[in-house]
């Protein structure tokens, strides 16, 4: 196990790269299986989730060639991303098992293309997670309506449509990623015409609508709450490499992280578009945000001023930002309410925050943050990826040392972070845990 050191008091500024977004690269991966051939993709990040994204998809038959010897190595690679080949067999295998699901839920974005293409799929129920219970029920519902018959077998989901997939209209009650992106990867393989509403509109399933599109996919409404897919009947891999949509929120993270240490960064490669309401909270905030070419730059000279947030579904202000602003409020001048819409435990970090000297009160999914005037370094625990985030930047401006133990859920979405922050300025080391009962 291992842990990050961090000693607060420095002031960030530089330049920082960011690469592709781990929540695109990785179900962009799963697009792959819907075409027998080598896909392309650049600008992946190195982080476990894509090695075991990988793993998964060697175990389907795949062959998946990474930039990057899984490990270690993955600290120092280029800051924009690696590539990644994946080379599929005409009949891949259908199915997945636990072991690997449940480490990484984002594999259930397998099931919509393996049925599409194959007909049958059978995927281990991922359970819920740290950051609360995560339902299946629309990707379900949408896969039912383009004729699967879908069970749960001893954990496993199983899924069949010996006849092949049928358009259909599918109204979901919640704009939910992850069930758009499979009833997605079904719908362009099913016969005839399929609309989705209330879609999600995130960048991420702008970047897979369109590497499906230049797979010969035919889809409209991308990045709109309306998608109309027309099925085809073959797909092709893309002739050239797909470059990953870059990750809006690790963008997002260094932005925050300047705002707390009134630091000066620019980010680049970071999509100012993509984060309009967290930018124009931390202009709210007090920092000066200014978008150019190819990134933006932010910078502050003062103590923050506190801001409210309520997390919404894109185009509104992300849940995957929450911890990160909840820790510049714990800070901020003034007091703050934080309401969390998408994922009913991540307030769980809020008590990791306390243990900084924060002062949040929370009732049901809002939260009261009490800006202080210093956090107090101490030991505190990652309790998920964002989490992890948010308690690296609590270190930072917190007085002395703090360590953050855990930071497996941190390698999970950030490549290279103890790297990327080192070269602003930050005074952060990587090693070993040495408490025996982590
Ligand atoms: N939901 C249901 N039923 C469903 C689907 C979703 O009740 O069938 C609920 C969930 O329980 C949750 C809410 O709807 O309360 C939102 O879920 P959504 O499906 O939109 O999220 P997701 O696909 O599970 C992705 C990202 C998350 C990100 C959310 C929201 C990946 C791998 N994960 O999750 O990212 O927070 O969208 O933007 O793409 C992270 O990176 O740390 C992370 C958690």
């Amino acid at each position: 196990m291992e842990r990050f050191k961090v000693a607060g008091g420095a002031r960030l500024a530089g330049e920082i790269a960011v690469c592709g977004a781990k929540n695109s690269a990785l179900k962009l991966m799963a697009v792959a299986l819907l075409a027998e051939g080598r896909t392309e993709l650049r600008g992946v990040p190195r982080i476990l989730d894509v090695e075991l994204m990988a793993e998964l998809l060697r175990r389907l038959g795949c062959d998946v060639r990474l930039d990057w010897e899984p490990g270690p190595e993955r600290e120092d690679g280029p800051q924009k991303g690696s590539a990644i080949v994946i080379d599929v067999p005409a009949v891949p295998r259908t199915e997945a098992d636990y072991d690997l699901v449940r480490r990484l839920r984002a594999s259930i974005c397998v099931l919509g293309p393996l049925l599409a293409r194959q007909g049958e799929a059978k995927v281990s129920y991922p359970g819920g997670d740290a950051i609360g219970s995560r339902g299946l029920d629309m990707h379900i519902d949408g896969l039912e309506r383009l004729g699967a018959d879908i069970s749960q077998e001893h954990g496993f989901l199983v899924a069949t449509a010996k006849d092949g997939l049928t358009g259909a209209s599918i109204l979901l009650d919640f704009p939910s990623v992850g069930a758009t992106e499979n009833i997605l990867m079904a719908a362009v393989l099913a016969r005839g015409t399929t609309v989705i509403d209330n879609a999600a509109r995130e960048p991420e399933i702008v970047d897979i609508c369109s590497l499906l599109a230049s797979m010969g996919a035919k889809i409209d409404g991308a990045g709109s709450s309306t998608l109309v897919i027309e099925g085809v009947d073959t797909l092709s891999p893309a002739p050239s490499p797909h470059q990953v949509v870059a990750d809006r929120i690790v963008a997002g993270m260094f932005a925050v992280a300047a705002t707390m240490t009134r630091g000066d960064v620019r980010v680049d490669g970071g999509n100012a578009a993509h984060l309009e309401i967290a930018l124009d909270k931390l202009t709210q905030a007090g920092a000066i945000v200014v978008p150019d070419e190819t990134g933006f730059r932010v910078s502050m000279d003062r103590r923050p001023k506190s801001v409210d947030i309520i997390t919404l579904p894109y185009p509104g202000f992300a849940t995957d930002l929450q911890p990160l602003f909840a820790a510049m409020n714990s800070i901020a001048e003034g007091t703050s309410m934080v309401t969390e819409n998408l994922f009913d435990a991540r307030f769980v970090f809020l008590q990791e925050l306390a243990r900084l000297g924060a002062s949040v009160r929370t009732e049901g999914h809002h939260a009261i943050v009490r800006g202080v005037e210093k956090l107090s370094g101490a030991p505190v625990r990652a309790t998920d990826i964002r989490a992890g985030a948010g308690l690296v930047l609590a270190g930072l401006v917190a007085d002395g040392h703090t360590t953050v133990s855990d930071v497996r859920h941190i390698d999970r979405g950030y490549q290279g972070l103890v790297t990327q922050l080192r070269s602003l300025g930050a005074q952060i080391e990587r090693e070993p845990d040495p408490d025996p009962y982590p």
